[in-house]
């Protein structure tokens, strides 16, 4: 049942085809080159794009800018505390800052990292440790079609198969991201959740959940896990990210705000580590790169972002989203994640291989038919891996309307008609850093097929 009116509106234009054609190659085949006011339902990410209630932005106005020792900050400890079970908090500007105190603390050149799927910023900071970030999904993650209820679990199988190739002296640290978003945004289970607690303790490792999606993850324990069918969200949020020694989080996502993340730990050995790593590369531990007033935004946020009310307004608007779209014959990823629907571009268009990027295709085929702005996150985000050819329209948190998807799904219905004619893409410039070269390499289409 929708939760929300309206009370603050941003207009927005479909700019005409010529332009979007124009927009297309002047952007190199790149979304992430358009402007925004080029685009008209903006589904890049979910990240930092939602819109903030009433109540948030009442706290931003009353954010204490203090340099040391903000209100905003005890309200925030006081929320970490209250709706994730942690009592000590470290702010940040964002995950990644979490991602780099927390690591950076944690990893020494040589260690390797088992996580169920690394997320990019993740695997980049851990590399930046000198580190191995190794992924262990479970088997059936990547098959679009598989009707299982926690996709995005960890595999204890794989992760014991590193332990015996690295040896456990190795493996400081297990990581456990819910959901996972680079497969699919897929749930995890609180049962393996507690497996993975298991594991960490038989090779004596340090347990962290990336917890960015840690509300949405917890709807859908709520719905599939028999063992909490009667439980609140706001229980088993807790119960499942209290098996971790530390959390790195996003505010962006399941915080509710447009900036800031934080580290949390009861351990105050580790805490006392990311402060003074924090100093060093967020600022004084009281505000971590945020301004007060964020900090105060996202201590409401965090307390939002568990109400029943919110997330099943919030997961249900996606799952109906996923659900329109194969009603018309869209190839989407089942079951839906909380943030995002995922199309399998591999089999939409059947006639590209992974040389001509169909996922990038497809996203640059929904921004032309109807100035929908989608990412790839197949052979062209993630090159050597066999994933799916994936494109992730992810839902921003309590912006778009249901016009707004029936305008999506039009679209893809467009671009499903005129499949057959669509030609595939290859790389126009060399990138720098090859394992992020989808935020900026530009691309043609491939002169063949023209
Ligand atoms: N971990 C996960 C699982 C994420 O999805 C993200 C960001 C981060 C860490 C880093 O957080 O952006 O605040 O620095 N994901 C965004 C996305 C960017 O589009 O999926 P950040």
């Amino acid at each position: 049942m929708v939760a929300y009116k309206s009370k603050m509106v941003e207009r927005i234009r479909l700019p005409s085809r010529e332009q979007r054609e124009r927009n297309l190659e002047a952007a190199g085949y790149n979304l992430f080159n358009l402007s925004s006011k080029e685009v008209f339902v903006d589904l890049l990410t979910d990240s930092g794009t939602g819109a903030m209630s009433d109540a948030q932005w009442a706290a931003l106005i009353r954010g204490d800018e203090s340099y040391a020792g903000s209100r905003s900050f005890e309200e925030l400890e006081a929320a970490v505390a209250d709706v994730m079970g942690f009592s000590n908090v470290v702010p940040t500007h964002q995950g990644r800052g979490a991602e780099n105190v927390l690591y950076g603390s944690l990893l020494s050149a040589g260690d390797v990292v088992p996580n169920n799927t690394h997320f990019d910023t993740t695997r980049a900071h851990i590399s930046n440790q000198d580190a191995d970030p190794v992924d262990c999904p479970v088997e059936f993650a990547h098959d679009p079609d598989a009707d299982e209820p926690f996709k995005g679990n960890f595999s204890l199988e794989r992760a014991r198969a590193v332990v015996e190739e690295h040896g456990a002296e190795r493996i400081p640290v297990v990581v456990q991201t819910i959901t996972n978003n680079s497969a699919a945004g897929q749930a995890v289970s609180v049962e393996n959740t507690r497996k993975v607690r298991e594991f960490a303790d038989e090779i004596d490792a340090t347990f962290v959940i990336d917890a960015c999606r840690f509300a949405e993850n917890a709807y859908f324990v709520s719905q599939r896990e028999e063992e909490f069918a009667d439980a609140s969200i706001a229980d088993i949020a807790r119960e499942q990210l209290g098996y971790a020694d530390a959390l790195v989080m996003s505010g962006k996502k399941d915080g509710l705000v447009n900036a800031g993340g934080f580290v949390a730990t009861d351990d105050d050995a580790l805490f006392e580590q990311c402060k003074q790593r924090a100093i060093l590369y967020e600022g004084f531990p009281t505000y971590g790169g945020m301004a007060g007033r964020d900090v105060a935004a996202m201590a409401v946020g965090l307390r939002e972002a568990v109400e029943d009310a919110y997330l099943e307004d919030r997961i249900e608007q996606v799952r109906e989203f996923g659900a329109q779209l194969a009603a018309v014959g869209v190839p989407v990823y089942t079951p839906t994640s909380g943030h995002a629907v995922y199309i399998d571009a591999g089999e939409l268009f059947p006639h590209l291989d992974a040389a001509e990027f169909p996922g990038q295709v497809l996203a640059c085929e929904l921004y032309r038919e109807g100035g929908v702005r989608g990412v790839e996150l197949g052979s062209f985000a993630f090159p050597d891996t066999d994933r799916p050819e994936l494109v992730r329209l992810a839902v921003p948190r309590r912006t778009y309307h249901r016009e707004h998807f029936d305008h999506v799904v039009e679209t893809a219905e467009a671009v499903l008609e005129k499949r057959e004619t669509v030609s595939g893409l290859q790389l126009a410039s060399d990138p720098v850093m090859p394992e992020i070269r989808h935020f900026t390499a530009e691309l043609e289409p491939v002169p063949s097929s023209q």
